[in-house]
C-alpha cells in the first residue's frame, strides 16, 4: 500500500510522490539504522506503510531539518505528587545532569495544592545552583491546572521560553525548546480544535527533527499498569504520521514500545524490529509510559506486559525516563535509558548487556 506525501517548497506544499518521506538530509548511519530508507533520490518506496490512512495526503510532512542542540538531554515523568519521593526523583534529574524536565500529568493528589508542587519541584531543580526547565501535561487529578498553568507560564517567561503555540493555562500548548519540538496535550477531550485536531495543527509541516507529544492518559495497549482506554488512537496515529515520540504518564508503570507502525494495532515495523535500536521517521514511532514519578507504584498487568511489542516493561521503583537527542555529534540519533532512584538502569535491562537504546530519525 502507497501514501502520498507531501514537501514545503518555495512556500507551498509540493507532492513528492508515493512512499515514506525520502527528503531531507539524512546521515547514512540513520538510513542504515532505520532499514534502509534507500537513495533519497529515489521514487521506488522501500517499505509500504501500515495502513491507508497511515500518512493521510491533506496532512504535509516536512522534510526535518531543524536540529536540536547537541547532548540535549531530557527527563520524562509522570504521576509525582509533591512529597519526598518526587524530591529523590527530581534528585536522580539532576545527577543525570537533565537539560529539561518534561511531566506527564497528576502533579497534584488528594487535597495537595499547586502551590505545594511548585514548592517542591523549585527547591530541587529551579534555584540559582541547579535551573532545569520543565513543562508539564494535564492530569486527571490537576483540578486546579488554572493555577498550575499559570505557574507554568510565569515559569517559562523567567526561563526566557516563550509558548510556541497557546501557554499552558490553555492545557494543549506547544512549545520549541533548544530545537525539540514539543505539544502538550489535555487529558480532557476538548472542543475547537479537538486534542487530535490540535495535534495535527501543531505538527503539520513541522521541520524539526526530534518531536514530542506528551498526555497524561492512555490506551489499554499502551500502558502495562491498569489503565484501559482513555485518550482513543487517533492522538497515537496523528504523532506517529508526523514522526513524534509519544509520551504517556498515568499507570504508575514504566513501558516502552518497539518501533510501531500502526498504533491501534500496535504493528511493529518489520524493518526496525530491535527492542532496543528503535527507528523514528513519517509514519513510525514509539510511545512510552514513564509513570514512576513518585506516587504510588502499580503492579504490571500480566497480559499486557507480555506482548512483543514492547521493547521493555518495568515496575519496582521510582524513576525516569531519559532521552538525549544529538548525541555523537549526529543530530538525527538519540538515546535513551530508564533509570530508579538507586541508579539502576531498568531499560534497557541488565541481561541485554545495554546501558542505553538507540532512536534514529530518518530521512
Ligand atoms: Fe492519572
Amino acid at each position: 500500500m502507497k501514501t502520498r506525501l507531501s514537501v514545503l517548497r518555495d512556500g507551498g506544499w509540493e507532492r513528492i510522490g508515493w512512499g515514506l518521506l525520502a527528503v531531507g538530509v539524512a546521515s547514512a548511519s540513520a538510513l542504515a539504522a532505520c532499514g534502509g530508507l534507500g537513495d533519497p533520490e529515489s521514487a521506488e518506496p522501500v517499505q509500504a506503510p501500515p495502513s491507508e490512512d497511515a500518512l493521510q495526503a491533506d496532512v504535509p510532512v516536512a522534510a526535518a531539518t531543524i536540529p536540536t542542540d547537541a547532548n540535549l538531554k531530557v527527563a520524562f515523568i509522570g504521576d509525582t505528587a509533591s512529597g519526598e519521593d518526587f524530591r529523590a526523583v527530581l534528585q536522580l534529574v539532576k545527577r543525570e545532569a537533565a537539560d529539561l524536565v518534561m511531566v506527564q500529568g497528576d502533579l497534584t493528589y488528594d487535597g495537595e495544592t499547586p502551590p505545594e508542587w511548585f514548592t517542591a519541584i523549585d527547591a530541587e531543580i529551579n534555584t540559582s545552583s541547579s535551573k532545569i526547565p520543565y513543562f508539564a501535561s494535564k492530569g486527571n487529578h490537576d483540578s486546579g491546572w488554572s493555577q498550575i498553568g499559570s505557574g507554568l507560564k510565569t515559569r517559562m517567561s523567567s526561563w526566557n521560553i516563550p509558548p510556541e503555540n497557546n501557554d499552558p493555562t490553555k492545557k494543549n500548548y506547544s512549545v520549541v525548546y533548544k530545537g525539540l519540538k514539543v505539544v502538550m496535550v489535555s487529558d480532557e477531550e476538548t472542543s475547537s480544535p479537538s486534542r487530535a485536531d490540535y495535534i495535527n495543527q501543531r505538527l503539520s509541516g513541522d521541520e524539526h527533527i526530534w518531536k514530542i507529544c506528551s498526555w497524561h492518559k492512555n490506551q489499554r495497549a499502551t500502558n502495562v499498569g491498569p489503565k484501559s482506554d482513555e485518550m482513543g488512537w487517533t492522538v497515537y496515529e496523528n504523532c506517529r504520521k508526523q514522526g513524534a515520540i509519544v509520551a504517556q504518564g498515568h499507570s504508575h508503570t514504566y513501558s516502552r514500545s518497539k518501533t510501531i507502525v500502526a498504533d491501534s494495532a500496535q504493528t511493529v515495523d518489520s524493518t526496525c524490529s530491535g527492542p532496543f535500536d528503535l527507528c523514528v521517521a513519517p509514519g513510525k514511532h514509539f510511545f512510552f509510559d514513564s509513570s514512576l514519578g513518585g506516587h504510588d507504584i502499580r503492579s504490571k498487568n500480566s497480559t499486557v506486559a507480555s506482548k512483543s511489542y514492547w521493547g521493555t516493561t518495568y515496575t519496582g521503583s521510582f524513576g525516569a525516563l531519559f532521552i538525549e537527542f544529538h548525541v555523537d555529534g549526529d543530530p538525527r540519533k538519540a538515546r535513551g535509558y530508564f533509570k530508579t532512584v538507586n541508579d539502576v538502569i531498568v531499560d534497557p535491562p541488565t541481561s541485554s548487556g545495554r546501558t542505553s537504546f538507540t532512536i534514529t530519525r530518518a530521512p
